[in-house]
C-alpha cells in the first residue's frame, strides 16, 4: 500500500514545479504578485512534504520516527528564527537580508557536498569500487561545492558591504584580475584532478580556493553595483541548489535551482540595462564604472533655481488636466507615498489625468517604487514602466518628481563624461512644468549635479517630500 503511495510522488514533484513557474510568471506583474507568492507558499508546502512522504513511504524501518522528528524540528526553529527576522526587518533592509539567506544556501551546499564525499553510500551514491564515487557525481559534487563556496564568501561580503560592518568602497590593486584568473584556473584543475583521484585534500583545496574567490570578487564591487550583485548571487545559489540536486538525485531541487538559477541572471541583465552598465564586468569584479567614480559636475557657478510655496504648487497642480508623478528614492525615504495617494484622488475627483512613472532603478532595489505605490493602494493600471510613459511627457501639464533625481537627469542622454551617461531616464523636461519636491538642490545617489533644476519649465518645493505633499493637500483643500 505504501510503496503504491509512493508513485504519486514524482506527480507532486510536477505539480510543485508547475507552482514554482506560476510564482514566476505572477512575481512578473504587481497586479499578480500577490498570487504569485501563494504559488509559491503552495509549491514549497509540497516540496518539503514529497521527502518525508517519499521516507514514510519506502521505508520500513522501526527508527523512521527520528527522521522525520529531527529535520522537522529543525525546520521549526528555522522557521521560527526566520519570522523573528522578516518581522524586524525593514525595507530598505531588504538587500543585506536576501545576501544573508544566500549565504547560507551557498553553506548547506557545501556542507551537503562534504557529507557527500565521507559517506556517499549513505546517499545511495555506490561506484564499481566500494570506496569510490561515480564520475558524474564526483564531477557535479565538486562543481556544486565550488559554486556554493563562492556564493557563501560573495554572500557575505555583500552582506557586510551592504550593512555597513564593510566599508563599500571597492578593493582593488595590480594585477587583481591575473590573480583572480590564475585561482580560477587552479579550481578548474583541482576539480578535474579531484575527479580522477577522488582525495580528499584535492576536495578541500576546491573548497577553500572556491571560498577565497568569492571574497576577491565581491570585495572589488563599489555599493553602486551592489543590487546587481546581490542579484547575480541570487543567480548563483539557484546554480548551486541545482548543483545539490543532481548531488542528491533530486529533480525538484534540479528544477526549482534552475528556474532560480535563470530569473536571477535574468533581473541581473534587467538591473545592468537600466544603469547603463555591463554585467560581465560588473561580475568580473569592479571593471564598471562605479558611481564611485562619480565627480560632481558642479561647477560651482551660481545657477538660478525657481524656489515656490506649497501654495503655489498646489494651484500649478489644480490647473492641470494631466499630472505625472515620477516617484524616487526620497519617497521612499519620507514614506509619502500615501500622502501623494491623497493627493492623486483629489486631483482624480476633479477629472485630472493622474499616471505614475516608474524608473527600472528607482530607489535602491528592483521593484521599490511599484511596493511603495503597491502599499498605499495606488491602481496598478495607473503605474506605468519608463518605455511605456517617456512618450507621454511632451502632452503632459505637470510632472511631479518625488524624491527621485538621477533617474530624470538628462545629462545621461548628453554628456558623455557623466557617470551615468548612456543610462535611459525618464524625460520629464519635455512636461509644461516640472515640480521637484526634495530637500535641497543637492545630487542623487551618483553624486552629480542636475540641470534640470535650472530649467525654466522646474519648480522646487524644498523639504521632507511627505511634509511637502501634505502641505500641497492642505493647500488644495482649503
Ligand atoms: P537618487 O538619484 O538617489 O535621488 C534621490 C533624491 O531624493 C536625492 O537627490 C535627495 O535629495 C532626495 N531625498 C532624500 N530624502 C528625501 C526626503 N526625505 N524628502 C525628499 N527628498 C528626499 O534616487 P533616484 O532618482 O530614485 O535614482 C536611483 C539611483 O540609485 C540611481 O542612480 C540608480 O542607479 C541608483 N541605484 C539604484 C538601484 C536600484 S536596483 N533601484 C540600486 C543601486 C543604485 P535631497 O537630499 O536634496 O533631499
Amino acid at each position: 500500500m505504501t510503496q503504491a503511495l509512493s508513485s504519486y510522488i514524482p506527480a507532486l514533484t510536477v505539480a510543485a514545479s508547475i507552482f514554482f513557474i506560476c510564482t514566476l510568471r505572477g512575481l512578473s506583474m504587481a497586479a499578480t504578485s500577490s498570487k504569485g507568492n501563494l504559488c509559491g507558499m503552495i509549491g514549497m508546502v509540497i516540496a518539503i512534504a514529497c521527502p518525508f512522504l517519499q521516507r514514510i513511504f519506502l521505508s520500513s524501518q522501526n527508527d523512521i520516527s527520528w527522521q522525520i522528528l529531527v529535520p522537522l524540528t529543525v525546520m521549526g526553529v528555522g522557521g521560527i528564527i526566520g519570522l523573528c527576522i522578516v518581522k524586524k526587518i525593514g525595507m530598505a533592509a531588504l538587500p543585506q537580508l536576501v545576501a544573508a539567506f544566500h549565504s547560507l544556501v551557498g553553506l548547506a551546499a557545501v556542507f551537503i557536498a562534504c557529507a557527500v564525499f565521507s559517506a556517499p553510500d549513505v546517499f545511495g551514491i555506490v561506484g564499481s569500487h566500494l570506496d569510490n564515487i561515480p564520475t558524474s557525481n564526483a564531477v557535479e559534487m565538486s562543481i556544486g561545492a565550488a559554486i556554493g563556496a563562492i556564493t557563501f564568501t560573495g554572500s557575505v561580503v555583500a552582506f557586510g558591504k551592504l550593512q555597513g560592518f564593510i566599508s563599500g568602497k571597492p578593493l582593488r590593486y595590480r594585477g587583481q584580475y591575473i590573480v583572480n584568473l590564475f585561482i580560477a584556473i587552479v579550481i578548474a584543475v583541482a576539480i578535474v584532478m579531484f575527479v580522477i583521484n577522488q582525495e580528499a585534500w584535492i576536495f578541500c583545496t576546491v573548497v577553500l580556493l572556491s571560498l577565497i574567490i568569492g571574497y576577491l570578487l565581491i570585495m572589488p564591487i563599489g555599493g553602486a553595483d551592489m543590487p546587481v550583485i546581490v542579484s547575480m548571487l541570487n543567480s548563483y545559489s539557484g546554480w548551486t541548489a541545482a548543483g545539490i540536486g543532481f548531488t542528491l538525485e533530486n529533480n525538484l531541487l534540479i528544477i526549482v535551482g534552475a528556474l532560480v538559477g535563470t530569473s536571477g541572471a535574468i533581473l541581473s541583465n534587467i538591473m545592468c540595462k537600466g544603469m547603463n552598465r555591463s554585467l560581465i564586468s560588473i561580475v568580473l569584479g569592479g571593471l564598471s564604472r562605479g558611481s564611485e567614480q562619480a565627480v560632481s559636475s558642479n561647477s560651482g557657478e551660481r545657477k538660478n533655481v525657481k524656489v515656490c510655496s506649497a501654495e503655489d504648487a498646489a494651484f500649478i497642480i489644480s490647473n492641470a488636466s494631466s499630472v505625472v508623478v515620477v516617484p524616487g528614492y526620497g519617497m521612499a525615504v519620507a514614506q509619502a507615498q500615501h500622502a501623494i495617494k491623497e493627493l492623486a484622488d483629489i486631483l482624480k475627483g476633479d477629472g485630472t489625468t493622474v499616471k505614475y512613472a516608474i524608473h527600472p532603478v528607482a530607489g535602491r532595489m528592483p521593484g521599490h517604487m511599484n511596493v511603495l505605490l503597491a502599499e498605499s493602494n495606488i491602481p496598478y493600471d495607473d503605474v506605468f514602466e519608463l518605455d511605456d510613459i517617456n512618450h507621454e511627457f511632451g502632452a503632459t501639464d505637470v510632472v511631479i518628481v518625488v524624491g527621485a533625481n538621477d533617474i530624470t537627469n538628462p545629462s545621461a542622454k548628453t554628456d558623455s563624461t557623466s557617470p551615468i551617461y548612456g543610462m535611459p531616464v525618464l524625460d520629464v523636461e519635455k512636461a509644461q512644468t516640472v515640480l521637484f519636491v526634495k530637500r535641497s538642490i543637492g545630487s542623487g545617489y551618483a553624486g552629480i549635479d542636475n540641470p534640470l533644476f535650472y530649467r525654466e519649465n522646474t519648480m522646487m518645493i524644498l523639504g521632507d517630500a511627505k511634509k511637502v505633499v501634505e502641505n500641497i493637500l492642505k493647500a488644495m483643500k482649503g
